[in-house]
């Protein structure tokens, strides 16, 4: 676990390991602790970079855009020596991977796009964020996380992993209401990438929960037929947030396409 201070701003991170470098963003409300299981994995093989995305976890709270986190990730990279990388994201975290290949395509080596969606928001989408950020600044994150739960986790990590459920209740609550703000407008004014899926000229790996609710799975097929040479994923008996759900699966098919690079 580290810190330090970039443009004026904290930002936490994980940097573990050696090798090709592996940055996974995580998802809206989260952390980088979402990926405690991945950087176990993948720390033996390759140099895993987990920030945590402005407003969230221990990297401060200011208002920002998806092209923000992702030039704090960039920014985070050269700092750290880092030159190029595979980007992942989950979710939000792919929101910002896509963004940040549109803008540094010459510092990404692959791409992860897990549990993400090419689309901006509908109209519906950016209203609903309006009133749950509001929600957020009033009562705090708790309701927020008993509301948002069943929606993310898929129906068997409810019923059979109370531990999984556990853990991302407790990244959910433990996220500042300011930071869920910041991120909630950021998610509603991001571009659309869907014309621009054409142009990425880079290995991508797709994966999803068969029983993904937010960004549901004919996003990713989406994604797959519009990325020329991409690889799809799903993972059986997972929600949104599949490499917490299965994380065995998710690091299996992970590791067979990091072999592949
Ligand atoms: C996430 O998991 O990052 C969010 O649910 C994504 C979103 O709300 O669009």
């Amino acid at each position: 676990m580290s810190k330090l201070r970039l443009g004026g701003i904290q930002i936490g991170y994980d940097d573990e390991g050696d090798g090709p470098v592996l940055v996974l963003l995580h998802g809206y409300p989260f952390n980088r602790s979402q990926w405690r299981d991945q950087l176990t994995a993948f720390s033996k093989s390759h140099r895993v970079i987990a920030p945590d995305l402005r407003g969230h976890g221990e990297t401060d709270v200011t208002a920002t855009t998806i092209q923000g986190m992702a030039q704090d990730v960039a920014e985070l990279m050269t700092a750290l020596d880092v030159n190029t990388a595979i980007i992942g994201g989950l979710s939000m975290g792919g929101y910002v991977a896509l963004s940040f290949y549109r803008r540094f395509p010459e510092r990404v080596t692959a791409l992860v796009l897990a549990d993400t969606r090419a689309s901006a928001d509908t109209d519906t989408a950016r209203q609903n964020r309006a009133v749950q950020a509001e929600r957020a600044l009033r009562e705090g994150m708790q309701g927020i996380a008993d509301e948002m739960v069943p929606k993310l986790l898929g129906p068997e990590t409810v019923a059979k992993k109370p531990e999984v459920v556990q853990r991302l209740r407790q990244m959910m609550v433990s996220t500042n209401p300011k930071g869920a703000e910041s991120a909630l407008k950021a998610m509603a004014t991001r571009e659309d990438q869907i014309a621009f899926l054409s142009q990425i000229q880079t290995p991508t790996f797709i994966v999803v929960g068969r029983d993904d609710a937010i960004t549901p799975v004919v996003d990713s097929e989406l994604m797959h037929r519009e990325i020329i040479g991409s690889q799809l994923e799903v993972i059986e008996h997972s929600g949104h947030v599949s490499n917490l759900e299965q994380p065995d699966e998710f690091n299996v098919r992970l590791r067979e396409f990091l072999s592949s690079l």
